[in-house]
């Protein structure tokens, strides 16, 4: 499975996708990188791996249509069949959407449903958890939609809050977790384990 990874930061999570990929334990080869932010810490990453790299911002692009048919060339132009989206910040067109329907995911460091939604990244995320006085936290990979976190979940697991946490260091063990579901969840694609039909996911064998 030719695989693009979108990320805005430091790209832990794509690295955990290309570890995976590279030791075999994920069936797919991480063709592309893309960012909308050309400090990213995840272009220096990609480059170690000899991964293609593309930088665009929307942002940038007055005309948003323009923007989109530059990303859906790109992602042709590399013969993608498969997104995941790690820790990326911005908004994924409609006509990307569509066209990778079923074929892109995202990862979220909470137990969507709850504290998802606009705004809710990051730190403000976990702040939020221990805002509310949950008892535990976690991290979703869903399907992305044309929502904010909104699309069917493919696996989410939990970690638990403990006491005198901070957001980061609720942050810090949730993103552990995040780095083996993520590989994880991605298999379930590569191994044909995963049967999306809308909003119904069924899982086999998990
Ligand atoms: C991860 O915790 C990811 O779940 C989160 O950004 C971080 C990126 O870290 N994504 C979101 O908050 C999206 N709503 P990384 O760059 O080290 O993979």
């Amino acid at each position: 499975m030719r695989l693009a990874v979108f990320a805005s930061g430091g790209g832990s999570n794509f690295q955990s996708i290309v570890d995976a990929a590279e030791s075999g334990a994920l069936k797919a080869h991480v063709v592309l990188c893309v960012s909308n932010n050309p400090a990213a810490g995840v272009l220096e990453r990609a480059k170690k791996h000899d991964i293609s790299v593309s930088i665009l911002n929307p942002s940038e692009y007055e005309n948003q249509k323009e923007y989109a048919s530059l990303l859906l060339a790109k992602l042709s132009e590399h013969k993608i069949e498969f997104v995941a989206l790690a820790g990326y910040m911005k908004m994924i067109p409609a006509e990307i959407v569509h066209e990778y329907s079923g074929r892109i995911v995202n990862i979220h460091p909470a137990l969507l449903p709850a504290f998802g939604g606009p705004g809710m990244y990051g730190l403000r995320v976990h702040r939020a958890v221990l805002e509310a006085g949950a008892s535990e936290s976690g991290a979703t990979v869903h399907l992305v939609d044309e929502g904010y976190d909104s699309g069917p979940i493919v696996l989410q697991e939990t970690v638990p809050i403990l006491p005198g946490d901070t957001p980061e260091s609720l942050a810090a063990r949730v993103l552990k977790l995040e780095h083996q579901i993520y590989p994880r969840a991605l298999a379930l694609f590569t191994d044909h384990r995963i049967q999306a039909d809308g909003p119904d996911v069924t899982v086999h064998n998990a």
